[in-house]
């Protein structure tokens, strides 16, 4: 073979031996990236606790997460809304929440840790509906008594801000509220409270 010969062989291995090293570098990295990956997406999967950030929770507003896929709501309610709450007490099935819809901690007036933090699963204990928000006071369609709460779409129930469902309607209980807890002022973790009662 020519010396030209030689070099060109010589160049066409050095070429292979990179490309093998390429790809055994790429499959390395790619390794651990799947393996970080997967053991969050099956806790997900399982039921794992989801953090909510409410620090940019405006007052009145709806904030939405998912956990277990299950619709999670986390309402910032007002002080004319939990002013409002006890007024709906008599047109209430369950106005103090003596059916275990929700954890020992929550089973209070607001139905929450803190008053102004309302957190719930965002389903209708009727037929398993997502009621719609409703936080305006006395509007057209839903009455003058009407003073902030949740409307099911499919067949009607209505439920007031602390998730307590009103009598007439095909719910048969109060919404459901999950376990949760604190980890700071503005982040709730649902699915998880510590062993709290
Ligand atoms: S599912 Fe909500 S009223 Fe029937």
């Amino acid at each position: 073979m020519s010396a030209q010969g030689v070099n060109k062989m010589r160049r066409r291995v050095l070429v292979a031996a990179t490309s093998v090293v390429g790809a055994v570098g790429a499959g390395y990295a790619l390794v651990p990236f799947v393996a970080s990956m997967n053991p969050s997406a099956r806790a997900r999967a399982a039921g794992a606790p989801v953090e909510a950030d409410v620090s940019k929770l405006e007052p009145g507003a709806l904030l939405r997460v998912k956990w277990r896929g299950k619709p999670i709501w986390v309402v910032r309610r007002t002080p004319e809304m939990l002013d409002a709450l006890p007024t709906n007490d008599p047109r209430l099935v369950d106005p103090n929440s003596e059916v275990a819809q929700q954890p020992e901690y929550c089973k209070n007036p607001a139905r929450s840790i803190k008053p102004d933090y309302w957190v719930a699963i965002g389903i209708c204990t009727h037929l398993g509906c997502s009621p719609t928000y409703r936080p305006e006071f006395a509007p057209d369609d839903l009455g003058p008594q009407w003073k902030g709460g949740f409307f099911c779409p499919c067949h009607g129930s209505k439920f007031d801000l602390a998730g307590r469902v009103f009598k007439g309607v095909p719910a048969p209980t109060n919404l459901v509220i999950p376990k949760h807890t604190y980890l700071n002022d503005t982040t709730i973790l649902v699915g998880e409270d510590g062993g709290a009662a």
